[in-house]
C-alpha cells in the first residue's frame, strides 16, 4: 500500500511543466513494463534542487535507462556544463540510456559506467556537488559513508524510496531492502554531519546536505 495517495500523486505529477517528447516516451515505457523510475514529479525536484545548488558535478547509483540522469543533465546543462555520472550494472540498460540522452542532447556530459554503484562511486574522484541514490535498498546502508566521502561540504544526498510503498511501517517486514531503508533512514537522520529531511513525494525522497 502506497502511503501517499494516488489522487496526491497524480496531482504533483500533473503540476510538472510539458517535458520533451523523449521523456515522455520514457515515462511511458516505464508504465508499459512496470519499470521504477522516479516519474516527474520526483523528477523534477531533483532537476530543482540541483539549480538552487548550481551543481555541476552529479554522480548517480542506479540509473536505469537515464529518466533520472535526464533531469539531473539538464540541470547540469543549464548550469554552464559538468558531468553526469550515469551507473548501472546492466549493459542492455546503459545502452538503452545512451539512445535516451543522446536523443535529448545531454551525450556530451554523461559518463556511462557499467557496474556496481558503490564500487563505482569509490573509484570516481569527487568531490560531487550531488549524489543521487537510486540502487537496490538492502545496499543503501553501506553507501553511506561512500557518499559522504564523496560529496563536498554543502553538497546534497537525494536518495530514493525511503517510504518504500509503505512497507517500512510493517513491523513484519523484515526484508533485506525493507531494513535498508530503515537503517539507512535511522543512520542520516541521527548523524550531526547531515541535516536530512524526507520529503513524501511519491516514494518518498530523503533531501540532506552534507555539513
Ligand atoms: C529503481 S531503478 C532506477 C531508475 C532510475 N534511477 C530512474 O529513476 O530513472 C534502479 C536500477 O539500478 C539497478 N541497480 C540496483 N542496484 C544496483 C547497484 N548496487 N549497482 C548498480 N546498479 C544497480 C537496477 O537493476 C535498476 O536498473
Amino acid at each position: 500500500m502506497d502511503p501517499v495517495p494516488q489522487q496526491v500523486r497524480e496531482y504533483l505529477d500533473s503540476l510538472v511543466p510539458e517535458r520533451p517528447a523523449e521523456m515522455r516516451a520514457m515515462e511511458a515505457h516505464a508504465k508499459e513494463i512496470g519499470f521504477p523510475i522516479i516519474g516527474p514529479a520526483s523528477g523534477y525536484l531533483c532537476y530543482e534542487v540541483a539549480r538552487m545548488i548550481g551543481a555541476r558535478q552529479v554522480f548517480e547509483l542506479g540509473s536505469g535507462y537515464g529518466y533520472s540522469t535526464a533531469w539531473f543533465a539538464r540541470a547540469v546543462q543549464e548550469n554552464g556544463g559538468g558531468e553526469v555520472h550515469h551507473v548501472v550494472w546492466s549493459e542492455e540498460l546503459s545502452q538503452q540510456a545512451r539512445g535516451h540522452l543522446g536523443a535529448l542532447g545531454y551525450g556530451g556530459i554523461i559518463r556511462y559506467r557499467v557496474s556496481e554503484a558503490v564500487q563505482a562511486l569509490r573509484e570516481t574522484e569527487g568531490p560531487f556537488d550531488l549524489i543521487f541514490n537510486d540502487i537496490d535498498k538492502k545496499g543503501y546502508p553501506d553507501s553511506l559513508p561512500v557518499i559522504a566521502e564523496k560529496l563536498r561540504p554543502g553538497g546534497v544526498l537525494i536518495i530514493d524510496n525511503m517510504l518504500w510503498h509503505g512497507k517500512i511501517f510493517d513491523d513484519s517486514d523484515q526484508s533485506e531492502d525493507t531494513r535498508g531503508v530503515r537503517e539507512f533512514t535511522r543512520r542520516i537522520t541521527m548523524d550531526s554531519g547531515w541535516i536530512a529531511s524526507l520529503v513524501p513525494i511519491r516514494d518518498g525522497l530523503i533531501l540532506a546536505i552534507k555539513r
